[in-house]
């Protein structure tokens, strides 16, 4: 891949592009609106200021949140808003954030809020926001009855992934983005793992950017963007976030191949491929969380946001992913027992 690669999200009128390469946050003060005279900037204190880009035209404030879910918060929101209005922004101007995908959900819906909504530049710095958080529009923060209960779709003017980044990230960081980009093999059934890295990287901005494209607000086949979250949102819970949400979605991903298997969907040659590319190809050799509880992560995905009146998945078959409702609780069983018996050989 050349230094620099532009994929297009493509959004009508609200068009944008999510700018891969080393380097690339140099483009940041290009791509902002020509109207913006105040940049606000939302970071956190562990992201090198090196990652921050330079807006020589406007006025720039740096603007802080906390580390962990706890300060992402309508507190926060609350905090960033009374600075900006301190500090005069207007509609006109425009909210960057650099970071991860916490800072780009954060910051996104600050500027979905704002003013009733001002544009935002996401400079992504991790992998998860990169290929994941940084994309697509989603935005929000957690309140004590769940993670992500409020937010908003607001999309950015535009995405800069910083490859830069990668290698100063931890690494739990990247194993957890890692986890996410393992989903995106299932989701378009392409041997990814043949490509560089930083292409694969491009590669899954453009399979996320096809699919927002086509159902932005998540009626229909952006749900495949959650292929493994439903055991994964679980496993969060049920572990009080001790596990990662990219770990968690590395579990989720095998068991969702262990259920399409029990439901007679796919092959066992298929769940084997699902092994190979999260524990051979990414290494995610994740073990089932200490303590967990099948009954309990059964309720939990019962509850989840796809979930309507019945245990619902996304699940793959012989044409592809599909989402699944309806499933009678002795298969989500099954399914979580051939699961614990594989991670146990
Ligand atoms: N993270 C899943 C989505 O953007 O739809």
């Amino acid at each position: 891949m050349s230094d620099v690669v532009e994929v297009q999200v493509p959004l009508g009128d609200r068009t944008y592009t999510v700018t891969v390469g080393h380097g690339a946050r140099t483009r940041a003060s290009s791509v902002i609106p020509s109207t913006a005279r105040r940049v606000a900037v939302v970071t956190q204190s562990g992201i090198p200021d090196t990652y921050i880009p330079q807006f020589p035209q406007q006025s720039v404030s740096i603007h802080h949140i906390g580390d962990g879910e706890v300060h992402k918060s309508l507190t926060t929101i609350e905090r960033l808003c009374s600075e900006f209005a301190r500090e005069g922004l207007t509609r006109g101007d425009v909210i960057v954030a650099v970071g991860g995908g916490m800072v780009t959900d954060v910051a996104g819906f600050a500027a979905a809020s704002y003013h009733r909504g001002i544009p935002v530049v996401h400079v992504a710095t991790s992998l998860l926001a990169m290929i994941d958080a940084a994309v697509g529009g989603k935005t929000g923060v957690n309140i004590p009855e769940g993670k992500n209960l409020v937010g908003a779709f607001w999309q950015p003017h535009a995405v800069i992934c910083e490859l830069d980044a990668l290698a100063t990230l931890p690494e739990r960081e990247m194993r957890c983005g890692l986890g996410e980009m393992a989903k995106y093999h299932f989701i378009v059934r392409e041997d990814l793992n043949e490509m560089p890295f930083n292409e694969r990287i491009a590669r899954c901005v453009g399979i996320k950017a096809e699919i927002v494209a086509a159902d932005e607000r998540e009626g229909g086949i952006r749900a495949f963007l959650n292929y493994g979250h439903t055991l994964a949102h679980a496993l969060e819970i049920g572990t009080d976030f001790e596990i990662a949400h990219g770990e968690a979605v590395s579990i989720g991903v095998l068991y969702a191949a262990h259920l399409a298997h029990v439901l007679g969907r796919i092959s066992e040659q298929r769940v084997d491929e699902h092994y190979r590319v999260v524990h051979d190809v990414y290494g995610l050799r994740n073990p089932l969380p200490e303590g967990v509880i099948a009954d309990r992560l059964i309720e939990d995905m019962g509850r989840d946001k796809k979930a309507v009146n019945s245990l619902t998945f996304v699940l793959d078959s012989a044409d592809g992913l599909e989402v699944v409702s309806g499933i009678e609780e002795q298969h989500v069983r099954s399914a979580l027992d051939a699961l614990m018996a594989r991670l146990a050989q």
